[in-house]
């Protein structure tokens, strides 16, 4: 673990095997100096242990920056379950997935992530206090993906705004990569204001849907991130825009879901010299634990959560601005903001737990 790329002076981190239901699991816990350490669970099939819990480090210390950088009280962490998890498991990984969590008194606060569905974080919140995007009240709470798109809309507007000079994205040429709960929101939010979509997703389905919905056009999982449009948005997995598809890719801004979607400083380097906009996805992502965490600490209301959300597109301008200023790539301007807030609350000895 020590020698894995992604280990950044973790504070902890937990593997949690269960011979009854077959639970295997990593939790890392990237830090808790702002508090405690947040971030949702994936549950993946991972070619390797060692996989899993690079992707663990790498997603935890990902959520610190992302929970630093939009200002919530929460420090970072992620849990990743080694699928497949057969559906007649499923009840029983979860429910051991959930004592796990609770075993970690508060330290770790789990949410859904790619793979896990509501349903799957209501069997884990009756086993521990520590879940939140468990269920809607008062318009906040349950599912984060609607919310999570929104964000990343008033992103790609603030993108747009400064790159392209344009007030709105009516007309706006917009390629989605992954049309899963945040992908497809994201079209709908375009869709309203008048961007025009293309789309893909390896799941057939998903692609007649947007097509049918949005008046979206088709394309090739692996080409969308080279089409000819004016956003990218990689809305799949981590690592979509390698320093090959930075080098090639059209667009002239990268802006979307996925966590993880640039494979390395490098491809952000690239897109830098290429004069290629790329607005950190934890920055422009956070919609999601923003209103996880309004639930989890049952403060604040729907319209208190959509003007915390709305803040994305300042943030967004603010670091686009300072990468022109300081002549660095966006995703270096992002991670100094980030762990400049973290070291300062490492330094005031913020709380640890919530508990
Ligand atoms: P999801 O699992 O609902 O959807 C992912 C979609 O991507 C699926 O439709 C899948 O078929 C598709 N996909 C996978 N590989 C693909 C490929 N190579 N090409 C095209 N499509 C592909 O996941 P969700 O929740 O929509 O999340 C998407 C991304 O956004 C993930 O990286 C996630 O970590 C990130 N994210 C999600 C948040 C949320 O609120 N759900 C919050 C912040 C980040």
């Amino acid at each position: 673990m020590f020698q894995d790329p992604h280990y950044d002076d973790h504070q902890r981190t937990v593997s949690v095997y269960d011979a009854e239901s077959g639970l295997r699991a990593v939790i890392a816990i990237h830090s808790t100096a702002l508090g405690p350490a947040a971030g949702g669970c994936r549950l993946w099939s991972y070619d390797t242990a060692d996989a899993a819990l690079s992707d663990a480090l790498r997603l935890s210390r990902g959520m610190s920056y992302k929970n630093a950088v939009a200002g919530l009280p929460m420090g970072g962490g992620k849990a990743v379950i080694l699928g497949p998890v057969p559906p007649e498991r499923r009840d029983a990984v979860f429910t051991a997935f959930g004592k796990a969590v609770e075993s970690l008194g508060g330290l770790y606060i789990t949410a859904e992530d790619v793979g896990v569905t509501e349903a799957d974080l209501a069997i884990v919140a009756r086993n521990t206090r520590y879940a939140s995007g468990v269920a809607m009240r008062g318009g906040i709470g349950g599912n984060p993906s609607p919310f999570t798109a929104r964000g990343v809309r008033i992103g790609i507007e603030a993108a747009v705004r400064l790159a392209l000079g344009r007030t709105d994205i009516e007309g706006l040429r917009v390629a989605v990569q992954g049309l899963g709960g945040v992908g497809s929101n994201l079209c709908r939010e375009l869709h309203e204001r008048g961007a025009r979509l293309t789309v893909a997703d390896i799941a057939g389905r998903r692609v007649e849907e947007a097509c049918d919905l949005y008046s979206a056009q088709p394309a090739d999982a692996d080409d969308i991130l080279l089409a000819e449009v004016d956003v990218v948005a990689p809305c799949a997995l981590g690592s979509a825009i390698t320093a090959d598809v930075a080098r090639t890719m059209r667009a002239g801004i990268v802006a979307g879901a996925a966590n993880n979607q640039i494979a390395g400083d490098e491809a952000g380097r690239i897109l830098f010299e290429r004069g290629i906009t790329y607005v950190p996805d934890y920055v422009i992502n956070a919609g999601g634990i923003i209103v996880v965490t309004a639930e989890y600490l049952g403060a604040g209301d729907r319209g208190e959560v959509d003007r915390a959300i709305d803040r994305i597109g300042d943030r967004t301008s603010e670091i686009l601005e300072r990468s022109q200023a300081e002549r660095r790539p966006t995703h270096d301007v992002a991670d100094r903001m980030a762990r400049a807030i973290i070291a300062r609350a490492g330094q005031r000895g913020s709380a640890t737990n919530p508990a």
